[in-house]
């Protein structure tokens, strides 16, 4: 089943970097090589978007790692799809945790700005996951599931959208999902989107892990049969990235 859906690693390059780092960045996707199995796409810091797609000229993709709800207006601060596709940008990340639980965005706007992006042509990658103290009450179900709940009404189109499953516990702390604990969750979230949007989708969709992903642990959690993926922090600045793009082959 796994073999339907193209890999695709993701690098959210978060509040980090500057020219000159994302210089020796883009040099290390140049001289890959990267997977051509692999689809692949980095996300820099808004302000850097138009340079990084100018530097990689069409060979990686480039998503922001937000925007807002609406096309334009009095919102200080803020960027919208028709923006990220104006400077030549394919792809939002939607819904980071960092958005949710820093920001404190709620389900019902990640919801919204779903529908704006995908409305406007963007794709979107889409993140869900819970926390630690979620996990151990035995809640990581029913707190995805209701994550996924304010997503799925406004998607019309599911060729347009990754899911990206990222345990809070597990984002930026060393502390990676073992391959087991992240295929449970995988397949339960394939299965409840089999249920909920519709058999096709789920068998098409493609379920990104996120959380401590290295050079290291990425073959054995590759190697899962509804992990499709990864949406990589830390590592992405790093060559190892390269390594991680190429976890399958
Ligand atoms: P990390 O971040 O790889 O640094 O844990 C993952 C993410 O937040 O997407």
């Amino acid at each position: 089943m796994a073999s339907q859906r193209k890999f695709f690693v993701g690098g959210n390059w978060k509040m980090n970097g500057n020219k000159q780092s994302i210089d020796e960045i883009v040099k290390f996707l140049k001289a890959g090589p990267l997977s051509e199995n692999t689809e692949v796409v980095v996300s820099p810091p808004s302000l850097y978007l138009e340079y990084v797609q100018q530097s990689l000229g069409g060979s990686v993709g480039v998503a922001a790692q937000n925007c807002y709800k609406v096309p334009k207006g009095a919102f200080t601060g803020e960027i919208s799809p028709a923006m990220i596709k104006d400077v030549g940008c394919q792809w939002v990340i939607l819904g980071h945790s960092e958005r949710r639980n820093v920001f404190e965005e709620s389900d019902e706007l990640i919801g919204q700005k779903v529908a704006h992006a995908l409305s406007e042509g963007l794709k979107v990658i889409a993140c869900i996951g819970e926390k630690l103290e979620e996990r151990e009450a035995g809640k990581t179900e029913e707190v995805i599931f209701k994550q996924m709940l304010a997503i799925v009404p406004n998607v019309k189109d599911w060729s347009q959208v990754v899911i990206a499953y990222e345990p809070v516990w597990a984002i930026g702390t060393g502390k990676t999902a073992s391959p087991e604990q992240a295929q449970e969750v995988h397949q339960s979230l394939r299965a409840w989107i089999a249920k909920n949007v519709a058999p096709d989708v789920a068998a098409a969709v493609r379920i990104l892990y996120g959380g401590s992903v290295n050079g290291g642990n990425c073959k054995d959690l590759g190697s899962k049969p509804d992990i499709d993926g990864f949406l990589v922090g830390g590592a992405s600045l790093k060559p190892e990235f390269v390594q991680i793009v190429n976890a399958r082959s």
